[in-house]
C-alpha cells in the first residue's frame, strides 16, 4: 500500500462537492444504481445529490469523506439504526430533478431500501466507494478506521465476488454472517463487526 500523508478524513458539509459525492454513491453498487437510473449516470447524479441535501439515508450528516488536496476521493455513508426510509422524500428527489419515478424505483425500494428499516441495533454502513483513480492507496481503510470504534456493532453487505471489499472489511474485523440473494439475486454476504463491550 502507498502511504499518502495528505489524506484528510472528515464529515461532509453542504459546501463540499456534493455532485462528486453523488457520483461516488452511484459507483458504490454496480447492480442497484445503474439499474435505478437506467445506466444513465447523468440522471443519477442530480437525484443522488438532492438525496444528500435532504432527509434520506444519503443525507450529508451520514457521509464521511476522504479528501486529497481538497478533492473528495472517497465516501463512507453510515447511519445509526433504526433507519426510517421516507419513501415520499426519496421520490420527491426524483421529481425535483425531472427524473421519472417508475417501476425501477418501486423495485429498488421494495427489494433494498425498505429492508433497511429492519436492521438490528447498531450502525449500518450503506455505502463505501473510492474514486477509481485512487483505489488501493489506503483511502477506504482510512475512512473506515476514522469511523469504527469498539463500542458499537457495525453491519454491512457486500456482493460475494467483490474481492476488494471483502478483503477490506475482513482486515478491519468484519465477519461473514451469512450469504443471501441480494438485489437481482446476486449472491451477497452480510457482515458484522461486533462491539467489544462485554454483554453487547
Ligand atoms: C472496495 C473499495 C472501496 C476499496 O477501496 P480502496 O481505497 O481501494 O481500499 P484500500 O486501499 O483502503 O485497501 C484496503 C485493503 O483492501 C485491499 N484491496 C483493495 N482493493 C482490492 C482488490 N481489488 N483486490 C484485493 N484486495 C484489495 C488492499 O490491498 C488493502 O489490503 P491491506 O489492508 O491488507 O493492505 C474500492 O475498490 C471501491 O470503491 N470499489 C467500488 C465500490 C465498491 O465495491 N464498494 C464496496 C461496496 S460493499
Amino acid at each position: 500500500m502507498i502511504n499518502i500523508p495528505q489524506i484528510k478524513v472528515r464529515h461532509l458539509s453542504l459546501g463540499d462537492d456534493i455532485n462528486q459525492v453523488a457520483r461516488l454513491i452511484y459507483y458504490t453498487d454496480e447492480y442497484i444504481f445503474p439499474y435505478l437510473f437506467d445506466n444513465d449516470i447523468k440522471k443519477g447524479i442530480p437525484v443522488l445529490a438532492d438525496m444528500v441535501k435532504n432527509n434520506t439515508i444519503y443525507n450529508y450528516n451520514n457521509v464521511t469523506a476522504g479528501f486529497l488536496h481538497e478533492k473528495i476521493v472517497g465516501i463512507v455513508i453510515s447511519q445509526n439504526t433504526p433507519i426510517t426510509i421516507d419513501l415520499h422524500e426519496m421520490a420527491n428527489c426524483f421529481v425535483r430533478c425531472g427524473v421519472s419515478v417508475g417501476d425501477r424505483f418501486a423495485k429498488v425500494y421494495n427489494e433494498y431500501y425498505k429492508l433497511l428499516e429492519d436492521e438490528p441495533d447498531g450502525i449500518y454502513i450503506a455505502n463505501v466507494c473510492v474514486d477509481k483513480l485512487y483505489r488501493k492507496m489506503g483511502f477506504a481503510k482510512a475512512m473506515l478506521n476514522s469511523l469504527l470504534d469498539d463500542k458499537n456493532t457495525y453491519r454491512l453487505e457486500t456482493v460475494k465476488d467483490n474481492a476488494g471489499a471483502l478483503h477490506l472489511y475482513q482486515s478491519l474485523g468484519f465477519e461473514i454472517d451469512c450469504e443471501y440473494p441480494g438485489f437481482t439475486e446476486v449472491p451477497c454476504y452480510r457482515m458484522t463487526r461486533k462491539s467489544k463491550i462485554k454483554g453487547d
